[in-house]
């Protein structure tokens, strides 16, 4: 087993994301760590996993107690950190509350960002690997999702500026973008829309396996889905056609986001 050995911290680990590539990981034969705010649903997870070595620790990644939590079970050795947990919310900028733009950017940013920081010296000791996990909105900003999207692009710079500031290192640094998946963290509102506009979506299990990929080929990106890279790469060079194609489903996502804050109440 190609991972035998490895000791692997993955946040958000008991979410829908989190949960595929905890147990793709410990198929492999790694060590896991699994990272979140709730006991119970870790365990829940941890019961799952192949190989009897693997241990949950409740912390909130952006808090500096949390964090600090996080290092200690770490006990001195990280071959791969997996920073995949985020949050979205789902609605119009001028309807989010200032407190929720920040807490999505502490959480899917600034936390990441400072974990990295703090484990970095145990990664560095064993030559191992960063797997930030963004979105496709952090390549194409979205309508109803600024904040988020804001998060993820700059994860997405992180990633690139931290991997080129180690490169020769031995430590490689990865960004995955997967696109939709179906998970808690989109709301009936969000499923709703993406079926009204035929946005593709995918499983935690295909996200896990191209998460798995990079740990066999580490690189410096993956983009997940075809449609979405040439989306992608239209936005960066040709950004008029993505505003324009975006302008025509706006009715759609304003009306579905603006639902999804009625329903929050
Ligand atoms: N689902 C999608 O459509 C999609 C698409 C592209 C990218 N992504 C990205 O994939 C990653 C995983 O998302 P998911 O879909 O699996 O979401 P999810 O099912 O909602 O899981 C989110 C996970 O993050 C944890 N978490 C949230 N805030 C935390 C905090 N402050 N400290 C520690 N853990 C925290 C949650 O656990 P607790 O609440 O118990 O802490 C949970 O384990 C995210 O980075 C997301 O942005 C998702």
């Amino acid at each position: 087993m190609f991972m035998s050995g490895k000791r692997v911290l993955v946040t958000g680990a008991s979410g829908g994301i989190g949960r595929a590539i905890s147990l793709a990981l410990a198929a492999a034969g790694a060590e896991l760590l699994l990272v979140g705010r709730h006991r119970e649903r870790l365990e829940a997870v941890l019961a799952e996993l192949a190989g009897g070595t693997h241990r949950v620790v409740t912390a909130d990644i952006a808090t500096a107690e949390g964090r600090a939590a996080i290092l200690a079970a770490c006990e001195g050795m990280l071959d791969l950190l997996v920073n995949n947990a985020g949050v979205n919310d789902f609605a119009l900028f001028a309807d989010q509350a200032p407190e929720r733009l920040a807490q999505q950017l502490e959480i899917n940013l600034v936390a990441p960002i400072l974990l990295t920081r703090q484990l970095l010296p145990l990664i560095q000791r064993r030559r191992g690997q960063i797997i930030n996990v963004g979105s496709a909105f952090g390549q194409i900003g979205y309508p109803g999702f600024c904040a988020y999207s804001a998060g993820k692009f700059g994860l997405r710079g992180f990633s690139q500026a931290l991997g080129r500031e180690l490169s020769g290192s031995g430590v490689i640094v990865s960004y995955l973008a997967p696109r939709a998946t179906h998970t808690e963290m989109n709301c009936a509102e969000v499923t709703a829309m993406n079926r009204e506009l035929g946005t593709a979506t995918d499983t935690p299990e295909a996200v896990a396996e191209a998460l798995m990929q990079l740990v066999h080929r580490p690189r410096p990106e993956l983009l997940m889905g075809r449609p979405e890279r040439f989306f992608a790469r239209v936005n960066a060079f040709l950004p008029g056609l993505v505003d324009r194609a975006l302008y025509r489903q706006l009715p759609v996502i304003r009306r579905h986001a603006l639902a999804a804050v009625q329903g929050r109440g």
